[in-house]
C-alpha cells in the first residue's frame, strides 16, 4: 500500500458563462498564494491569446476555448483546479474534464439562478456522483431572494440544500456575509466595499453586539431570514454531500472577495480526497501500489514554437516519479516520462513526483490520446470517458487537392485531441467530420490553415447524425451488406452508421434488433 499520501483536492468549477467563474478562479488562486495580483488570470489569458493564432477565435468571440489546470496550496492541502471551457459548444471537452475531478464548485449568479449550462454540467456531475458545493455569487449586487434561489436549486436539481452562510442584504443594502455555523460576520470596508479583513466573531445570532455591527433593518432581516434558513433546510451532513445528495450553499461575491476563504476551507474540510476510479476489471483505489492514470485531455499549440502536444493525465494511484516508464493500455510501447509538467497559475514546472489526484502534462508527438489508460504494465482500463455522437456533420473539401495527405494527418491529429471526430466512409472519398458544437468547426478551419497550411472548406454532409454500432459477427456482416453506403470508420477503425436523421436511426434500429446503436462510445 502507498502510505503517507499527501492531501489533494481535485475539483472543477461549473457555471453558466458570466456567472463569475473566471473571477472566482482568480480569487481562489490569490487566496491560495498562487498569484499575487488580482487580474493575473485574465492577463495571462491575454498574453497567451496574443501569441497564438488560432486563439483569435477566442478573442473575436470573447470566450475561452482552452482549458487548463491550476494548482495552489493552503493549510497543507494541495488544490488542483481543473478549468473547464464555459462555452456550450465545448461541452464535450468539459464533460471529459469532469471525469478527472473528485468534486465540483457550482457558481450561480444571484440575479439569475440556475441557467441552462449550469444545469447541463450539473447532470454530468450527477451521473458520476460528483459532490457539489454551491457558491451563489454577486450578492454585492441586487439579486433574487435567497430563499427563491435555494428552492430553485433544490427543485431543479433535486438536491437537498444547506445554507452555510447568509448575506445581510444584497445590492445597495449589502452589509456583509454571516457564517451560520462559525457565527462570524464579514463586512465590506473602504470605498471599494471589498472584504478587507473586517471580521467579527459573535456568540450566535442572538448576540447583542450584532446590533452595533449592522443597521437595525439589516439586523431584523438577518434574524428573520437566518432562523428560517437554519431550520427550513437540511442540516449539513458530510456523507450526504459526498454522495452527491446534498449541496452546502455559500453566498458571496468573488469580485469583492466575500465567501472565497470559506469556500477554500470547505473544500479542504469536506470535499473528498481522490476517490477510487471506475476501471475494468475493477475500480482502482488511490492506495493501489502502482502508478495508474488516464488521459482526459490533449492540447496542442500550448507553445506555438513547438508542435508537441500535451496530454493531461489524472493520476489515480501510486507515486509517480519523473523518468518513470508508463504504457498506454492496448496500444503502444512504454513511454519514459522525462518531462512531466505540473501547472501553476502562471508557471509550469517539471514534476519530480506526483500523487493520486494530481494532473501532470505529458509532452508527446501524438502517441497519447484522450481516453488512454497509462500503467506501469498492468492490464487495466479506466472507463467512463465518453465520446459523444456528433450533432453536426460536415464534408471536408480541399481547396488544393494535392494536400490530401496533410489533410488526413490534420484530421487524425485533431480527432486524437478530441477537437473533432472524423469519419472515413467505406465507399467514396468524402471525409466527414463531426462536432457537437458549431464553434468547433471554426476552430478546425482556423487550425487547418494556421498549423497545417491546409486550405479547406466545409460543405453540408449527406448525413445528419452518426451511431457507433456493434453486435455479433454474423449480425454485423448481414447489416454491413445491406447498409454499406451508410457505413464509415472512425479514427480508431470502429464501425459507424451514418444516418440522415434521428428518425432514420430509430427506423433502422427497429429493423435490426441484433445491432446495438450507441450515441456515445466509451473509450
Ligand atoms: P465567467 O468566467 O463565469 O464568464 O464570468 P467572469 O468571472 O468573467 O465574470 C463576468 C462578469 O461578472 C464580469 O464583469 C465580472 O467582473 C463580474 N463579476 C464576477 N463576480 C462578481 C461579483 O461577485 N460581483 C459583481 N458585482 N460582479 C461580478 P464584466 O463587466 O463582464 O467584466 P470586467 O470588465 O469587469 O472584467
Amino acid at each position: 500500500m502507498t502510505t503517507n499520501r499527501p492531501d489533494r483536492r481535485t475539483f472543477a468549477i461549473i457555471s453558466h458563462p458570466d456567472a463569475g467563474k473566471t473571477t472566482l478562479t482568480e480569487k481562489l488562486l490569490l487566496f491560495g498564494g498562487a498569484i499575487h495580483l488580482a487580474g493575473e488570470v485574465k492577463a495571462r489569458g491575454q498574453n497567451r491569446r496574443a501569441r497564438s493564432d488560432w486563439m483569435k477565435i477566442e478573442q473575436q468571440r470573447g470566450i475561452s476555448v482552452t482549458s487548463s489546470v491550476m494548482t495552489f496550496e493552503r493549510d497543507g492541502i494541495t488544490f488542483n483546479l481543473l478549468d473547464t471551457p464555459g462555452h456550450e459548444d465545448f461541452s464535450e471537452d468539459t464533460y471529459r474534464t469532469l471525469t478527472a475531478v473528485d468534486s465540483a464548485v457550482m457558481v450561480i449568479d444571484a440575479a439569475k439562478g440556475i441557467e441552462p449550462q449550469t444545469r447541463k454540467l450539473f447532470e454530468v456531475c450527477r451521473l458520476r456522483s460528483v459532490p457539489i458545493i454551491t457558491f451563489v455569487n454577486k450578492v454585492d449586487r441586487e439579486g433574487r431572494e435567497c430563499f427563491a434561489l435555494l428552492d430553485e436549486i433544490a427543485d431543479m436539481l433535486a438536491l437537498d440544500v444547506c445554507p452555510m452562510s447568509w448575506p445581510v442584504g444584497m445590492g445597495g443594502q449589502f452589509e456583509g456575509v454571516y457564517d451560520l455555523h462559525a457565527n462570524v460576520l464579514r463586512q465590506p470596508t473602504g470605498d471599494s466595499r471589498m472584504f478587507e479583513g473586517k471580521l467579527t466573531q459573535f456568540t450566535g445570532l442572538d448576540d447583542p453586539r450584532l446590533a452595533e455591527a449592522v443597521s437595525a433593518e439589516g439586523l431584523a432581516r438577518l434574524h428573520e431570514e437566518a432562523e428560517l434558513a437554519l431550520h427550513g433546510y437540511a442540516a449539513f451532513d458530510v456523507e450526504a454531500y459526498r454522495h452527491g445528495d446534498l449541496t452546502p450553499v455559500f453566498f458571496g461575491s468573488a469580485l469583492k472577495e466575500f465567501g472565497v476563504a470559506e469556500l477554500i476551507a470547505a473544500l479542504g474540510r469536506y470535499a473528498p480526497p481522490p476517490r477510487p476510479q471506475p476501471a475494468e476489471p475493477a475500480a482502482i483505489s488511490p492506495d493501489h501500489d502502482n502508478v495508474t492514470g488516464f488521459i482526459f485531455k490533449v492540447q496542442a499549440n500550448m507553445d506555438p514554437q513547438h508542435r508537441d502536444r500535451i496530454a493531461f493525465m489524472r493520476l489515480c494511484s501510486g507515486k509517480f516519479r519523473r523518468g518513470m516508464k508508463l504504457t498506454p493500455t492496448g496500444h503502444g510501447k512504454p513511454i519514459a516520462v522525462h518531462s512531466p509538467i505540473l501547472f501553476f497559475a502562471q508557471d509550469r514546472e517539471l514534476a519530480e513526483e506526483a500523487w493520486p489526484g494530481d494532473i501532470i502534462g505529458i509532452p508527446n508527438h501524438g502517441t497519447l490520446r484522450v481516453g488512454d489508460t497509462l500503467t506501469e504494465g498492468e492490464s487495466i482500463r479506466f472507463t467512463g470517458l465518453p465520446n459523444f455522437a456528433p450533432e453536426i456533420l460536415r464534408r471536408v473539401v480541399l481547396v488544393d487537392p494535392t494536400k490530401t495527405k496533410q489533410l488526413r494527418k490534420a484530421l487524425d491529429d485533431m480527432a486524437e485531441e478530441g477537437v473533432t471526430q472524423v469519419f472515413y466512409p467505406e465507399i467514396g472519398s468524402n471525409w466527414i467530420i463531426g462536432v457537437v458544437g458549431q464553434l468547433q468547426l471554426d476552430v478546425l478551419l482556423s487550425r487547418l490553415d494556421a498549423e497545417y497550411k491546409v486550405a479547406a472548406k466545409l460543405e453540408p454532409s449527406p448525413w445528419d447524425t452518426a451511431r457507433w454500432i456493434s453486435g455479433d459477427e454474423a449480425a454485423m456482416k448481414a447489416f454491413a451488406n445491406i447498409n454499406q453506403s451508410a457505413l464509415a470508420k472512425d479514427r480508431d477503425g470502429n464501425l459507424v452508421f451514418m444516418a440522415k436523421s434521428a428518425w432514420e436511426v430509430g427506423y433502422v434500429q427497429d429493423r435490426n434488433p441484433d445491432i446495438r446503436f450507441n450515441a456515445t462510445r466509451e473509450r
